[in-house]
């Protein structure tokens, strides 16, 4: 039985102040497609779908000048590192599993290249699904980031999918 729900996990002001900062929209969108992509790839879908919707945690703002500049973010960024641990902590705080908590950060941390090392490597199969989750919401110029929705469609969106985990068989949610 879990004891955070998606829902917990939205309203808390630290997922509001951060996640909210790269797209609330976006990181609803990736954490349906990880929910879907859980079931191919064998893993534990209330996991896929909290990663998912915390895999952009760690993103802050690369200004100059008053604009985005995307050659200092290509060139600096390692919001893969920050959101890691913002999601790690943010789990625990809100009393997640230890187990859950780890793998969570995990594919946070692996959901893009930037924080990978070169060379062959094998990424579990809950680091792909975010990673794969993450590509499907993507949109030319980046603005995935700037989609936006208004707040109770959020927030249904949200319950929605608490209910479709809650639906799943124990097995997948272990
Ligand atoms: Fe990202
Ligand atoms: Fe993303």
């Amino acid at each position: 039985m879990r004891t955070v729900t998606m829902k917990k996990i939205y309203q808390h002001p630290i997922t509001q102040k951060y996640v909210r900062r790269s797209g609330m929209a976006h990181a609803i969108s990736v954490a349906y497609h990880a929910f879907h992509l859980a079931g191919a790839y064998n893993v534990n879908s209330d996991w896929a779908a909290k990663a998912g919707f915390l895999h952009d945690i760690g993103h802050y703002q690369w200004y100059k000048d008053g604009e985005w500049d995307y050659q200092l973010y290509r060139a600096y960024d390692i919001h893969p590192i920050k959101g890691a641990e913002r999601a790690h902590k943010l789990l625990v705080r809100l009393g997640e599993d230890k187990q859950a908590a780890k793998e969570i950060a995990h594919a946070v941390l692996f959901h893009t290249e930037s924080a990978l090392p070169e060379g062959e490597f094998e990424l579990k199969a809950l680091q792909k699904v975010i990673h794969l989750a993450d590509e499907k919401d993507k949109q030319p110029g980046d603005s995935h980031h700037y989609r936006n929705i208004d707040r109770k469609k959020e927030l249904a969106l949200i319950e929605a999918l608490d209910r479709k985990i809650d639906r799943l068989p124990e097995k997948l949610n272990t």
